[in-house]
């Protein structure tokens, strides 16, 4: 299968020109110009590079003394949902899919190049739980931080809990929930997620 380029990237789009006509890629140039300057000026405590792409309905909920921080050509795709009590650091040229939720308590870095597919979820944080005397609601949050490398690629509806680290250049498998640190360019998959192999590699992990 040959691949296609994602008109998503800001590498691509003089590609997109040829693929998808001038008259269109006009009209994305010019949606993205205004999507961005809208967006800087709604959302005066988030920093937004140059060339990204924020769509409507990206949504972004940033405490006083919060810092959000996205880098260049970054793709905010819509529906995405934005909270921040604490640090959100994204490298340049990282997409997030629709309806992504990324909440920041404590901290969360992801690198650059990396792809968060469609509603992924990825939080610093759970509801405290640990009195079975009081409500949960009345408990507080425990929170870890999250850092996830460059070059990762998260498939959809997979979730992302606190203190995990994902290495650069793995891949997250559809539907996984990520409980515990996945190294570099490793293939994860499952509830929780394990390796099932690594990268440039054909060959699968067996168990012992
Ligand atoms: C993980 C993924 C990339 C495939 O990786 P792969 O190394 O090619 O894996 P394979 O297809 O060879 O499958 C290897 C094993 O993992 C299992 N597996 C693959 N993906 C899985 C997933 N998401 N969850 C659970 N198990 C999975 C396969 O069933 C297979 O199991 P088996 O050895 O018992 O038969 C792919 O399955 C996936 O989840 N893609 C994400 C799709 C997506 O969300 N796209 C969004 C667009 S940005």
């Amino acid at each position: 299968m040959t691949p296609t380029s994602s008109h998503d990237d800001v590498g691509d789009r003089r590609a997109d020109r040829t693929e998808f006509g001038t008259v269109n890629w006009i009209r994305g140039y010019l949606r993205r110009r205004v999507g961005l300057t809208l967006a800087r000026l709604r959302h005066p405590r988030v920093e937004f590079g140059r060339g990204c792409d924020v769509r409507p309905g990206a949504r972004f909920m940033v405490a006083r003394g919060s810092t959000v921080r996205f880098g260049k050509g970054c793709v905010l795709d819509y529906g995405l949902v934005v909270e921040s009590r604490g640090l959100l650091e994204v490298g340049d040229r990282s997409v997030f899919g629709h309806h992504c939720t990324v909440a920041s308590d404590e901290s969360i870095s992801i690198g650059q190049n990396c792809l968060i597919a469609e509603m992924v979820s990825i939080r610093d944080h759970d509801h405290a739980f640990s009195s079975t005397d009081a409500s949960i609601i009345d408990q507080g949050r425990e929170t870890a931080p999250i850092r996830i490398g460059d070059n990762v690629w998260i498939g959809s509806k997979a979730t992302i809990t606190k203190g995990v680290f994902i290495g650069s250049n793995s891949v997250v498998g559809a539907h996984a929930v990520v409980t515990g640190d996945l190294p570099e360019d490793c293939v994860a998959v499952g509830i929780p997620a394990r390796v099932i192999r690594y990268r440039g590699s054909d060959v699968p992990l067996t168990e012992e």
